[in-house]
This record gives C-alpha cells, sequence and structure tokens, in this order.
C-alpha cells in the first residue's frame, strides 16, 4: 500500500513515518509537508537514501499539489498529521489554524473522493471534548465542546472528515488522542520546553497554580495505534486514543527536574493560558476491545527515556531556541512574567 503521510517532519509525523517504515518495510511513504516552524527534514535525515520513502515540500491547502502527489504515487490511504498544533499560537493568531486545519482537510478531503483512495485516517485531538472536572474521561460519544481556537479547528476537521464519510462515502476514520510525548517533539510543548530550559537554568513557567491535568500518550505508542486503526479500523469510526497517564503539570515538571539532577527553584507560576482547559482524560475502551491495541511503555520509563533523548541531541534544539523561535519565545514569556499567577 502506497500511503500518504501529511505533516510527515512534525513531532508525530516523523515518528510515524520512521515506524511505518520499520513495520511495513514493502510499503512506500509520501511525506508532504510545508515545513513551517514546526516542521524539520533533519527528523527524517536517516531515510535520505530510503527509495521507498519521498519527501515533498508543500502545503494541504495546494489542490493542484495535493492531485499531483496522490496521482504521481499512487496514493491508497492518507495519515493526515499536518496541522498548526499549539494551543498558546491560536490565542496569539487563530487565521492560520482555520487556514490549515480546517481548510486544508477539505482540500485533502476532495483531493482523496477525486482520486477513489481507499481511506483517509484524520488524526484529531481529545481537545476537541472541551475540559473535564475532577472525575470521568472522554468516551467516543462525550460531547464536542472545544475551548481554544485550536481544539476548535481541530473539531471542525474532524466534524467534516465524517461528514465526507456519511455525504460521500469516502472511507473516513478519525481517532482522537491525548498529549503525546517523545523524541523530536518542538519545544514549545510542555514537556521538551521545560527540559530545555532546565537545561538552560532559564525559569520554568507553569500556568496558573500547575494543577491542570494531561493524560500522556508515548509518541511510539500512538504510532502503533494509527498503524492499526489503518489496518483494521472501521470505516466512519472515531477511536480514542489514550496512554492512561495522567499527571497534574506540576508533578510532571517537578519529576523533569529530578531527572535532569536540577532545582525546584527553577519553576515561575505565571499568568494562567486563557481558556486553559483543567483536565483531559481518555477512554480508550473502544480502540481496546475492538482492534486490541493498548500502550507498551510505562509513563515513567518513557519520560526517561524522552529526557535523555534531548540530552543526547543538543544539535536538535539548539538552533530551534536561538533566532526567531527564542523571540517569539521571550515575547510570549514575559507577557506571563510581567502578570505572575496568584
Ligand atoms: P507539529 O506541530 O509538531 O507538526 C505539524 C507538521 O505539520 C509540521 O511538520 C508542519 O511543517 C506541518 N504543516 C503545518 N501546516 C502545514 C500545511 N499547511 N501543509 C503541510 N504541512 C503543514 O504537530 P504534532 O504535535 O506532530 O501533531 C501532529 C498532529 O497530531 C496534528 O494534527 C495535531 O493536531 C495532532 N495531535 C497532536 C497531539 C500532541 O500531543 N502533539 C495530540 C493530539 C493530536
Ligand atoms: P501543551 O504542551 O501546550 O499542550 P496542550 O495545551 O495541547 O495540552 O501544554 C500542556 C499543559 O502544560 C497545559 O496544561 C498547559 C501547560 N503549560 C505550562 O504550564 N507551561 C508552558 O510553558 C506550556 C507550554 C504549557
Amino acid at each position: 500500500m502506497n500511503v500518504l503521510v501529511t505533516g510527515g517532519c512534525g513531532f508525530i509525523g516523523s515518528n510515524l513515518v520512521h515506524y511505518l517504515r520499520a513495520q511495513r518495510p514493502a510499503q512506500t511513504v509520501v511525506t508532504l509537508d510545508k515545513l513551517t516552524y514546526a516542521g524539520n527534514l533533519e527528523n527524517l535525515a536517516a531515510l535520505e537514501r530510503d527509495k521507498r520513502h519521498i519527501f515533498v515540500r508543500g502545503d494541504v491547502c495546494d489542490r493542484v499539489l495535493v492531485d499531483r502527489v496522490i496521482a504521481e504515487n499512487r496514493i491508497e490511504a492518507v495519515l493526515h498529521l499536518a496541522a498548526e498544533s499549539h494551543v498558546d499560537r491560536s490565542i496569539l493568531g487563530p487565521g492560520v489554524f482555520v487556514q490549515t486545519n480546517v481548510l486544508g482537510t477539505q482540500v485533502l478531503l476532495d483531493a482523496c473522493r477525486a482520486a477513489k483512495v481507499q481511506r483517509f485516517v484524520m488524526v484529531s485531538t481529545d481537545e476537541v471534548y472541551g475540559s473535564l472536572g475532577p472525575t470521568g474521561a472522554f468516551i467516543e460519544a462525550s460531547p464536542i465542546q472545544p475551548s481554544s481556537p485550536y481544539a476548535a479547528s481541530k473539531a471542525s476537521a474532524d466534524l467534516i472528515t465524517l461528514a465526507y464519510g456519511h455525504t460521500f462515502g469516502l472511507d473516513v476514520v478519525v481517532t482522537r488522542c491525548s498529549n503525546n510525548f517523545g523524541r523530536y517533539q518542538f519545544p514549545e510543548k510542555l514537556i521538551p520546553l521545560m527540559i530545555v530550559n532546565a537545561l538552560h537554568d532559564k525559569p520554568l513557567p507553569v500556568y496558573g497554580d500547575g494543577g491542570n491535568v494531561r493524560d500522556w500518550l508515548h509518541v511510539e505508542d500512538h504510532c502503533e495505534a494509527l498503524l492499526t486503526v489503518l489496518e483494521r479500523g472501521r470505516a466512519g469510526e472515531v477511536y480514542n486514543i489514550g496512554g492512561g497517564a495522567e499527571r497534574k503539570n506540576i508533578d510532571l515538571v517537578r519529576g523533569l527536574l529530578g531527572l535532569l539532577g536540577k532545582s525546584e527553584e527553577l519553576i515561575r507560576f505565571v499568568a494562567d493560558r486563557p481558556g486553559h482547559d483543567r483536565r483531559y482524560a481518555i477512554d480508550p475502551s473502544k480502540i481496546r476491545a475492538e482492534l486490541g491495541w493498548k500502550p507498551a511503555h510505562t509513563f515513567e520509563q518513557g519520560l526517561a527515556e524522552t529526557v535523555r533523548w534531548y540530552v543526547d541531541h543538543p544539535a536538535w534544539w539548539e538552533h530551534i531556541h536561538s533566532g526567531a523561535y527564542q523571540q517569539y519565545y521571550d515575547t510570549q514569556y514575559r507577557v506571563r512574567l510581567d502578570a505572575p499567577a496568584g
């Protein structure tokens, strides 16, 4: 099967491309990626000489290009991960989130319909469900109540995907996963940001009271779930994917400092994110029962390996942590420090 992975130079996408090449060596994988600030071709450097991997730089919103990529490579299935993915950025500027996440998805769906692609997997997020109270977990039938512009754009994309299944008979599957962690994650998200800041002895900005809870999923467990859904998921269905590792942000940050041997004095409680969802938790019973998927990594082991990866690969993140990204980050961070929590 020839598979198109959109967003294959990002965090989850690049892990997925490596995973697919390792697990299904006879299949060809085509990566379509615009290489925004979050896309990094270095993530796929090990595949440079791989004849069964093809990289195309381009925008999922570009219908002519998408048609060409699908036709020239005889694409049979699409795993759609390309997106603007950071909640804080969606608060600063929602426009590009609607453009890429909503319109880009619709362009891909139209192209898949026209080319009679056999399966379209939409990689969505648990954030479409909004926030939980102290108990309970999201099931696939939970109401869609996104809080941030990012989450609203993903909800729109996964609903339009399901609509293409109902209306046009396109074979679509939607996955909604919890927060991923692992190698190649851009250091604007909680775990890599805290690791990189701590390695530089910079303050670690914890939003609000640090009591917000996320349910962590190792990126390789997510990749295995996506391969499972691609091959055996039922058309028109939604599958929740979660690692069953709920942690309060502050406990996670303390754990990272412990692994790095750094002082907790680096922690700074800063102004909260506007509209900050309090708690996410995924009930993955459906994918477990129907498809037999379950996570293979424990959170503690995965976190220790992730920390080790960032410690061992400063060349991967040092240049990100300087230049234009650093400017963006400093601006964001100063704004928060100027308005500390409590
Ligand atoms: P990421 O920001 O690391 O990577 C996104 C990739 O998409 C980048 O390589 C970027 O260059 C590419 N891209 C952006 N706009 C594009 C466009 N218009 N055309 C083509 N390529 C474009 O994101 P990630 O964390 O790897 O997330 C991947 C997907 O998984 C996203 O759809 C995201 O919503 C979803 N997701 C992520 C998480 C998480 O914890 N990271 C959790 C749930 C769902
Ligand atoms: P993030 O990695 O941005 O993922 P998401 O918002 O999609 O869950 O944030 C994870 C949690 O960490 C979230 O509750 C916000 C919090 N957070 C901080 O406290 N400080 C930070 O600098 C960042 C980036 C996030």
